[in-house]
């Protein structure tokens, strides 16, 4: 299997009282990114964490801080997590009329920008910021909660996806998020991502499992 495959823990799945603990025993296991899921009760139906959270877990780990905000409004924020030690910010295409200028924010904070689409949207959406992204983050469940069943249309608009990355020629990541497990990991990786978060994929088991659940995703 690829060796350039990212392996991103959402830490959605971890032990949230010991949460600086968890994200230190997934950077030891061998995870690539931190991948934090940001949701407000809003955007999505499910309330998690805040910039607060991410900067009281940056110390725990020198990995790449991925966080994904499922919110709306999102701007208000951008500059909250920026300033936490997020080092990739992804927004939903869904979340806001402007993500344009969402994106171009985040640009303007010296931060990676991603940009993410629910299982709905389809991925032309996106075609007109891909000079502004850094990672395509595609939704293979409806956000809001870990343990769900992957939703095989993703493989599709991955496909698409890759197929706009190469056009656009430079290092994009493309990730997928959501019912990631050794069931459905190769198909997603034929189908041209590079960057996978995997929530209870990684986390079953407990920390004695974390390093075996890792490496098994990489299929190596
Ligand atoms: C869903 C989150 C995911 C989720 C993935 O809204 O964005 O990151 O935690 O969980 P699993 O890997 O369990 O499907
Ligand atoms: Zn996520």
């Amino acid at each position: 299997m690829a060796s350039n495959i990212k392996i991103a823990p959402s830490i959605l799945s971890a032990d949230f009282a010991n949460l600086g603990t968890e994200v230190a025993a997934i950077t030891a296991a061998g995870a690539d990114y931190i991948h934090v899921d940001v949701m407000d009760g809003h955007f999505v139906p499910n309330i998690t964490i805040g910039p607060d959270v991410v900067k009281a877990l940056r110390p725990h780990s020198d990995k790449v801080f991925d966080v994904h905000l499922m919110i709306s409004p999102v701007d208000p924020y951008i500059e909250a997590f920026a300033a936490a030690g997020s080092d990739i910010i992804t927004i939903h295409a869904e979340a806001t009329p402007h993500f344009h200028r969402s994106l171009q924010l985040i640009k303007s904070l010296g931060k990676k920008a991603g940009i993410s689409l629910n299982p709905g949207t389809p991925v032309n959406v996106i075609e007109n910021v891909m000079d502004l992204v850094d990672l395509v983050l595609i939704m293979s469940v409806n956000p809001g909660f870990g343990g769900q069943k992957f939703i095989p249309g993703s493989l599709e608009k991955i496909s698409q996806v890759r197929a706009l990355i190469e056009k656009e020629g430079r290092d994009i990541d493309l990730q997928v998020d959501g019912g990631i497990n050794l069931e459905t990991v190769q198909s997603v990786i034929d189908a041209g991502a590079d960057v996978l978060v995997a929530g209870t994929a990684t986390f079953t088991g407990g920390p004695d499992k974390y390093a075996e659940n890792i490496k098994a995703l990489r299929g190596k």
